[in-house]
């Protein structure tokens, strides 16, 4: 396909340079002024000539072409017109020659992006809080996919500190295999919580707690043995809902993987001279860039979280040697992040600026939306099997014929739930309800995922599953409809490379709602099925470019494209 600023700015330099030319040019809001404008403001002072004197002159150099039909100079602004009929052909060819491989890229071949998300806490069961990070960093592993990087997804475990002390004494007394087979990683969230309503009248409990810890520090074989099968159920609990929600991790290196690799880093910093002692504890302090002292080992020799943190840090940079190492946590952990990255800084590693805390806001539900058990946590399981059932009633009832029922219930329900982290820029705070994530109508996963399927089933009603070789007679999709569907059909790479950059899901989801209602007005405007089939291929055509970009872009946030619903 031609790329149409390249094209123009070819046409346009010798007194401008070519590239500041081809990045002056945008796309044109309203399709009446034209395609492409290029405001010639900022030439005026170099060229010593008014915008409108130079967009004049441009619009004298574009002759209509075959590829460009005419340029007009408004208001210091030069509007291009582009042959539309040759622009929406060429728009489809790229997507169908592309297929499913269309909106990648190759600007990220030879580099590794890591992408720390979810990580979870062993003997705690997904809530709902940790919907944000799983869905954020879950697309941003495919949107950097796509654009050719090699992606390192890691599930840093909270699975190291004082709690687990806790759990085994929990277990000891009251815990029931039979049960917590049954309920998962929630039977051993339970057994947390008793202990802690028991620890308040009974101090013992808490003595005996940090004697098991100290054990399990030591390498004690039996607290080995309850932490490691606390970590098998939490994990498989977990890995099941991740499978739900399409995401996947290449590492599971937690908090307790980097007990010995500690003292390096350490070493570094005092070598460094950045270690300081404060109350016997050793600090990095940070008074200059008004941030509290990054505490790294307690006056008792004990570490923290911000001491494996830093371990994993020389650690993925020395394993996976990033350009670019993201965090996908909460905004409340910003200070910590900030603390982390000075450190790094102030010990002259230059790649401390390639860390990039990808801060995101709470989810939460309607109040009154789910019973909270004790401890107020929602489960993420149970708000999944909650939209899921949803989704198989409101589907029962608008096609109770349909076959397959279930999975398309399963495909809508997650879809939905994912899409509510993902429609709005992520810093942004949400309280999702039920009743909106699922409105078919609205700005919403299933919305998308309808007209996904409204787009199979023209096909089906055509009788054919895809359009074969022969190129069909565009002439017929000259019009504004099919004009602006191919604009953004046109732009979903840069949409990828764009919501990559920013860390930003959120671009992507309302370009696939912009593109769903555009498509659907279409939809509306033309019969797309009739006895011409020179006319019907051709509006085909353009069909096949939407529902090619619809469904990848779905699975690019993680949601299931079902072809019926
Ligand atoms: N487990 C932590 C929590 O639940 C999140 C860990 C985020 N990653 C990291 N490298 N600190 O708050």
């Amino acid at each position: 396909m031609i790329n149409y600023k390249q094209y123009i700015a070819d046409k346009l330099c010798g007194q401008i340079d070519k590239t500041v030319l081809q990045n002056t040019i945008v796309t044109t809001a309203d399709d009446a002024k034209g395609d492409y404008s290029l405001p010639c403001f900022r030439f005026a002072k170099e060229l010593h000539r008014s915008p409108q004197d130079i967009a004049s002159q441009f619009a004298n150099q574009l002759v209509g072409d075959g590829v460009i039909d005419k340029a007009e100079a408004v208001n210091g602004y030069l509007n291009v017109f582009v042959n539309r009929q040759k622009y929406i052909d060429d728009v489809i060819g790229k997507v169908r020659s592309e297929g499913d491989k269309y909106g990648n890229s190759k600007e990220g071949k030879g580099k590794t992006i890591c992408i720390d998300y979810s990580s979870v806490n062993i003997a705690k069961s997904l809530h709902i809080g940790h919907l944000g990070t799983t869905a954020i960093g879950g697309s941003l592993y495919k949107l950097f996919k796509a654009l050719g990087y090699k992606v390192v997804g890691i599930n840093h475990l909270g699975d190291y500190g004082t709690q687990f002390g806790k759990m085994i004494v929990a277990y000891k007394l009251w815990g029931d295999d039979k049960r917590i087979k049954a309920m998962g990683a929630k039977g051993l969230q339970e057994l947390y919580v008793k202990f802690h309503q028991e620890e308040e009248h009974n101090p013992e409990l808490t003595e005996q707690a940090r004697e098991w810890f100290k054990r399990i520090e030591q390498g004690d074989e039996e607290a080995q043995k309850l932490f490691l099968y606390f970590k098998r159920i939490t994990l498989n609990d977990v890995k099941r809902t991740y499978k739900r929600l399409n995401v996947r991790f290449d590492s599971w290196d937690g908090e307790s993987f980097f007990n010995d690799k500690m003292d390096k880093p350490l070493q570094f910093l005092r070598d460094k001279g950045l270690i300081t002692i404060s109350d016997g504890a050793q600090v990095v302090d940070l008074s200059q860039y008004d941030m509290p002292p990054c505490l790294l080992v307690k006056s008792d020799g004990s570490s923290l979280y911000a001491t494996r943190d830093l371990a994993a840090a020389f650690y993925r940079k020395d394993t996976y040697n990033f350009d670019k190492c993201l965090y996908v946590v909460a905004y409340q952990q910003d200070l910590h992040f900030r603390q982390l990255f000075k450190v790094l800084e102030l010990a002259g590693l230059p790649w401390a600026q390639d860390m990039v805390h990808v801060a995101y806001g709470m989810v939460s539900l309607e109040e009154g939306a789910m019973s909270t058990r004790k401890g107020n946590a929602v489960f993420l399981e149970d708000v999944l099997d909650k939209a899921v059932q949803k989704s198989l009633d409101i589907i029962t009832a608008k096609n109770p014929d349909l076959s397959d029922k279930e999975k398309i219930a399963e495909q809508v329900g997650v879809g939905a739930v994912i899409f509510s982290a993902l429609e709005n820029a992520r810093i942004k705070d949400i309280t999702f309800t039920f009743d909106r994530v699922l409105n078919f109508d609205g700005e919403t996963a299933p919305y998308l995922q309808y007209t996904y399927a409204r787009c199979c089933s023209l096909f089906q009603k055509a009788g054919i599953s895809y359009l074969a070789r022969i190129m069909p007679d565009y002439s017929v999709l000259n019009n504004i409809e099919c004009l602006r569907l191919a604009k953004l059909v046109a732009r979903f790479p840069d949409i990828i490379a764009e919501s990559a950059h920013k860390y930003e899901p959120s671009i992507l989801s309302k370009y696939l709602i912009d593109l769903a209602q555009s498509f659907n007005k279409f939809y509306i405007e033309h019969r797309i099925l009739s006895e011409d089939l020179t006319r019907q291929n051709a509006l085909l055509a353009m069909v096949e470019a939407v529902r090619t970009v619809l469904k990848k872009g779905l699975a690019l946030l993680g949601i299931d494209a079902p072809e019926k619903m």
